[in-house]
């Protein structure tokens, strides 16, 4: 049968031999893991532990990996006065004008004010960000 075959192989990486008869798996002596002297279960406990910490290593490198990279960060704020708990700006209406564009998106290089920034963001992310539009009424 050659799925028994196909059975029979795949067991003997991890056994010294074995035969599958009428679905009952068989062995004609006493199975061990090649090269190793461990009986059949205790070396597919191994390879079950060893697999088993393969993944959790690599789930640990996965996730501290993104910790670290900025796509995964909830930072809003990547530029602007970092070192401060917060930032806060003071515009006099005076200074205004008729009309003035405040940053919303953060990525402005003369913020608070817009320098257009967003499209180059919105493009890159498919966001739509844009600024606050201040304006007298006419
Ligand atoms: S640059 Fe930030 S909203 Fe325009």
């Amino acid at each position: 049968m050659a799925s028994a075959g196909l059975f029979e192989a795949a067991l003997d990486h991890a056994h010294a031999r074995g035969v599958l008869c009428g679905g009952i798996f068989q062995t004609s002596t006493i199975a061990v893991c090649p090269n190793s002297g461990v009986s059949a279960s205790g070396c597919h406990s191994k390879l079950i532990v060893g697999g088993l910490a393969l993944v959790g290593i690599g789930a640990a490198i996965g996730y501290f990996a993104c910790k670290k990279a900025s796509c995964c960060s909830s930072r809003v704020n990547t530029k602007i006065k970092l070192g401060e708990p917060k930032v806060a700006d003071t515009v006099d209406l005076e200074d205004i004008g008729d009309k003035k564009a405040f940053c919303r998106c953060w990525k402005s290089e003369k913020f608070p004010y817009c320098d257009g920034s967003h499209g180059k963001h919105n493009k890159e992310t498919g966001d739509n960000l844009g600024p606050l539009i201040v304006k007298k009424k006419e």
